[in-house]
């Protein structure tokens, strides 16, 4: 196929907010914008799946600054670093092309050039603000928005708010907007539509505040210094700077602008389906072809978060079930639509009766009795049974239109159904035919033979649909079969197995899980973990006050830091300790710490005990540390406080 005739897809996920960990209900959306992906590329599109993170707000600004480092570095760790968003995707095996940053530099200029071609078309205007702000939501709120006082989306407190920011004409696009929402089906499911309509529509799209000016961690407008880009603009935009949109660093706007689809969380609905197209408006640009906003996983009724604890952590739910397991598990037990009550049950029985019950025993037992009863190869198929097989036949080969259509709506759960139910059927064929008993005679060898090639064909077929969602299972069954074909074209088609392939027999595909012995082990594992501190005793003897504030504590900064010759204990610390001379100071820590590791880290120290040689070198103080013991082991923790403290603040 030539390049420009081949079909193209689009498709986003949110870009995440790196404030904290991911957990399961974040990994939903982008699995399952990664099995549409898939199913996608299954069908010969071109597609590209854009995912990535939303760095910049002041909740950033705040945890950095909590944690004692720059927002970028704090970002980057997120986003980076071990455990963090890149590994998760890694991990869930998610096939993204193209992964933005919104603090990579040509995004940042991009938005910048944006935001001022709004500015000069009139529809960004600046302003004076008084309103409420919700900080968690980084949202900006009307008195009329309001529910009950608080935050519509997270029911928090909001603060008041005044001051001059820039405003996007937000109100000038409502007519355009409500008429895209009511009449195209640009937002769906439709019961968004109506939320859309009744909750902000309706009340009347008031001008939006687009610049903040109390914390710097945004993208700055460059025409006016002192204000940030507001965070969602910077945000929505990503979904065509990924693609080139004002910047050179990619040229692919063209080819894949407009999106075919934006997967967001229901609580981002209302940014995708109203401003992220009236500000596509002002600029006179396509709109994406459809925003879906799917429903929330909730933990025992109410909205998950990190600290419920390890059952939500992809990374030990991945590690305890298998990628695959999850992968299928999150697809196939919540509509994709609504909201869905997760919970480790649920997530044990639909692996027993799905995976390890109905399509584990399939096909183990297929290529189990093939392997058995005709030796290495695939038997040579004689005419089908019009009675016996024909339902099996019926079902298998439509299997793959009934699929599509489910795809089509982004029905995950229907597709998944329509698959188990031909497996279904293909176990009770099993029972219905007997292949042991077939078996035992020569005569009923040729049926044995169909009966087995019919069930080989139900599970490439079935298996071939699955890859989408359980890609290395796909994979596993494909080998099993002897490398079967498993391309969109062969899986409407039964008979496309070749018999001369040998097939594989193998483990079982997803072993049956214990649910009790399970369960109790994950509640163990979601207990808070006990302090395996062993704490030294507290002292009895009291100290004065006048004793204790004679102990000068300041906070120092590491100049250098460098192991002693011949010392396996010592490192010998540089330190600025704001006099603008250098103070050295002997710590016997080598054990715990790289000397390069500690290089700008602030420190506290206790800076009038008298001099002290070690191993030559003269010691002007000591570094304060927390030690304890684990598990008989001692460990040392240098106390570091935040690098906002200039060197030589004195610590009371
Ligand atoms: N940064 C914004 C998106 C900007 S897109 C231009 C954001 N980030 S987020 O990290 O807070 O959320 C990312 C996605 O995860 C959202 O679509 C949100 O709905 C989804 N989810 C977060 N918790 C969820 C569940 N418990 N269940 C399902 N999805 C959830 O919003």
């Amino acid at each position: 196929m030539c390049d420009s005739c081949q079909k193209k897809f689009y498709i986003t996920t949110p870009i995440y907010y790196p404030s904290a960990k991911l957990h399961i209900g974040h990994t939903y959306c982008t699995v399952a914008t990664d099995a549409m992906a898939r199913y996608k590329r299954l069908q010969g599109y071109d597609v590209m799946f854009l995912t990535g993170t939303d760095e910049h707000g002041q909740k950033i600004e705040d945890k950095a600054r909590e944690a004692g480092v720059t927002p970028k570095q704090f970002v980057d760790n997120i986003v980076e670093g071990k455990g963090g968003v890149k590994d998760l995707w890694k991990l869930m095996n998610i096939s993204y092309d193209r992964f933005i940053r919104t603090t990579d530099d040509y995004h940042v200029e991009a938005i910048q050039k944006i935001f001022r071609k709004m500015y000069d078309n009139g529809d960004i205007y600046k302003g004076t603000y008084r309103g409420k702000y919700c900080k968690p939501c980084e949202s900006f709120w009307t008195e009329s928005q309001l529910v009950d006082g608080k935050c519509p989306d997270c029911g928090g407190e909001v603060q008041d708010a005044e001051e001059e920011a820039y405003f996007f004409r937000l109100s000038k696009y409502a007519d355009r907007v409500r008429d895209l929402l009511e009449n195209t089906d640009f937002l769906e499911p439709r019961s968004r539509v109506n939320e859309m309509i009744n909750n902000f529509i309706k009340p009347g799209l008031e001008d939006l505040c687009v610049s903040r000016t109390s914390f710097t961690w945004g993208i700055p407008v460059d025409f006016d210094p002192g204000h940030v880009v507001y965070v969602w603009i910077d945000a929505l935009f990503n979904y065509m700077t990924a693609m080139g949109f004002e910047n050179e660093k990619y040229d692919d706007l063209d080819k894949f602008w407009p999106a075919d689809v934006h997967f967001v969380g229901k609580e981002i609905v209302r940014f995708h389906s109203i401003i992220w197209p009236a500000m596509l408006m002002s600029l006179n640009l396509p709109l994406p072809k459809k925003v879906y906003g799917h429903g929330w996983l909730l933990l025992d009724g109410g909205k998950m978060s990190k600290s419920k604890g390890n059952v939500v952590d992809p990374y030990v739910l991945a590690e305890r079930f298998g990628v695959d397991a999850l992968r299928f598990f999150l697809l196939r037990s919540f509509p994709f639509g609504s909201d869905g009550n997760f919970s480790n049950e649920l997530l044990i029985s639909t692996i027993n009766t799905d995976l390890a019950n109905d399509l584990g025993n399939l096909v183990s037992r297929t290529v189990a009795m093939a392997q058995k009863y005709f030796g290495e190869h695939l038997p040579q198929a004689q005419q089908a049974d019009e009675e016996k097989d024909a339902e099996l036949l019926a079902m298998a080969s439509a299997l793959r239109d009934q699929y599509e259509e489910q795809m089509e709506h982004y029905a995950f759960q229907n597709a998944l159904a329509e698959i188990f139910k031909v497996i279904s059927r293909a176990n009770k064929y099993i029972d219905e035919n007997a292949p042991w008993i077939l078996a035992k005679s020569e005569e009923s060898k040729p049926r044995l033979a169909r009966v087995l090639y019919n069930l080989l064909e139900t599970v490439r077929i079935c298996g071939g649909l699955l890859a989408p969602f359980m890609p290395d299972t796909a994979a596993e069954i494909a080998k099993r079969l002897g490398g079967a074909e498993m391309d969109w074209d062969s899986l409407n088609r039964f008979g496309v197995l070749n018999p001369e392939a040998a097939v594989v027999a193998g483990p079982a595909l997803f072993p049956r899980i214990d649910m009790e012995k399970e369960l109790a082990a994950l509640e163990e594992l979601n207990k808070p973990a006990k302090p395996a501190l062993e704490i030294e005793p507290y002292a009895e003897e009291k100290v004065d006050f006048d004793t204790f504030c004679r102990s000068d504590l300041r906070a120092v900064k590491v100049k250098d830091c460098q192991s002693v010759k011949k010392s396996d204990k010592l490192l010998c610390f540089t330190l600025d300790d704001g006099t603008g001379t250098d103070r050295q100071i002997l710590s016997g820590i080598a054990k715990y710490y790289k000397p390069e590791e500690l290089v700008g880290k602030t420190l506290v120290a206790i800076v009038n005990l008298p001099p002290r040689k070690m191993m030559g070198k003269e010691s002007n103080g000591m570094l304060l540390s927390a030690v304890h013991s684990e598990k008989g082991e001692e460990k040392l923790n240098l106390v570091m406080v935040s690098d906002a403290i200039p060197a030589g603040a004195k610590l009371c």
